[in-house]
């Protein structure tokens, strides 16, 4: 909540200051706690004490002490009259089940990996312009961006694509979906199981992620229905062959000046009445907007992803790109979690 500017004192700056402060630590904090075990541990055992997680553990128990008494303070775990801990609610969903898509820590060790590590490069960045792109950054980054958007995946294949009028008849007779910028295959494995009828093509440009797809799609033995191709969307697909084309988290990762292709060359492959479903951060436009809870997110992630070469779309840019696609007609729009935009639109 923006504060309203003669509410402001320096006592008041100084605290949010040492707020952030805080949440750096507690993202350190609950980093430490899901690479220790310490969460699964307590979502196994609620009421345990440090001594109990320590030795199951094989860890300091001292040190343990000390991870539980912050993360009591910071709301995280929850005490008992004997001062044995356990979860705070829904923290065993959120930071100990990592197939629930709510589970975030995927979010939180991208954070603590991912950015701290391109945060340490910005100085020399800054003067030098210099960016160290998506591709080519190896199997550990590709596969904590897959956790880090696992939610977002699960909800897709699961809510977000199924309540397209008609897709799921078209899917189920047989028709063919396309996920451009499929990465690491979590989405399209999640997609082939919904549609269990459909071919499932995924394209991407990222030779390391397109290598785990391969192994995933292997070994659930779907290799006759389901792909991950290499390459540009006209090279990997015919015209005019999908009903649904996905794009999740991808769009802001397309360079700038090659996504009106991208764009055209995704509805150049849908049917006629085929849908394209876009989940991706909207860029705020104005100042006013920078300032809005749900571009806060997007906001965030514009600065995080500066030194991978991202520029996020703004609204105006996205529709832009469907309209000069010939994607003329009405565009669904709406906002879910965090501040994910939901675009769904038809070819005429
Ligand atoms: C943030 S990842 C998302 C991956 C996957 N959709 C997921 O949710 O886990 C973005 C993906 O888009 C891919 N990508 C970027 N530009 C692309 C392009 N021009 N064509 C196809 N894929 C592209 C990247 O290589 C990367 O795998």
């Amino acid at each position: 909540m923006t504060q309203a500017n003669n509410d402001i004192t320096a006592d008041s700056q100084v605290a949010r200051i040492f707020e952030w402060r805080r949440g750096f630590n507690t993202i350190h904090l609950i980093d430490l706690g899901i690479k220790l075990g310490l969460t699964k541990a307590l979502a196994e055992a609620p009421n345990s004490s440090a001594q109990d997680l320590a030795g199951k553990l094989g860890l300091h128990a001292p040190y343990v002490e000390t991870w539980c008494r912050t993360a009591y303070g910071m709301e995280i775990l929850d005490a008992d009259e004997l001062g044995r801990w356990r979860l705070a609610p829904y923290f065993d969903l959120i930071l100990a089940s990592p197939t629930h898509p709510r589970y975030l820590g995927g979010y939180v060790r991208l954070g603590t990996e991912v950015a701290a590590d391109d945060f340490n490069r910005l100085v020399e960045a800054f003067r030098a312009g210099t960016t160290k792109p998506f591709q080519g950054r190896g199997e550990g980054f590709a596969q904590a961006i897959a956790e880090s958007t696992w939610g977002l995946q699960v909800v897709t294949a699961k809510k977000l694509l199924p309540e397209l009028p008609e897709l799921a008849a078209r899917l189920q007779a047989g028709g063919a979906l396309l996920e451009i910028g499929c990465g690491t295959g979590n989405l399209l494995m999640q997609l082939a199981k919904s549609f269990p009828a459909a071919r499932c093509v995924g394209v991407d440009i990222d030779l390391e992620s397109l290598r785990i797809a391969r192994e995933k799609i292997q070994s659930a033995g779907i290799e006759g229905r389901v792909e991950a191709r290499h390459g540009t969307i006209a090279a990997a697909t015919q015209p005019s062959t999908f009903d649904a084309v996905v794009m999740v988290e991808v769009l802001h990762e397309i360079a700038p000046q090659i996504r009106p292709q991208v764009i055209q060359e995704a509805a150049a492959a849908m049917k006629s009445g085929g849908w394209m479903l876009i989940v991706d951060e909207t860029y705020p436009s104005t100042l006013e907007d920078m300032r809005r809870p749900e571009f806060k997110f997007p906001l965030m992630t514009g600065f995080e992803e500066l030194f991978w070469g991202n520029v996020l779309p703004t609204r105006e840019e996205q529709e832009k790109l469907l309209r000069d696609a010939g994607l003329t007609g009405a565009v669904q729009r709406t906002v879910i979690g965090e501040g994910f935009t939901v675009l769904a639109t038809r070819k005429p």
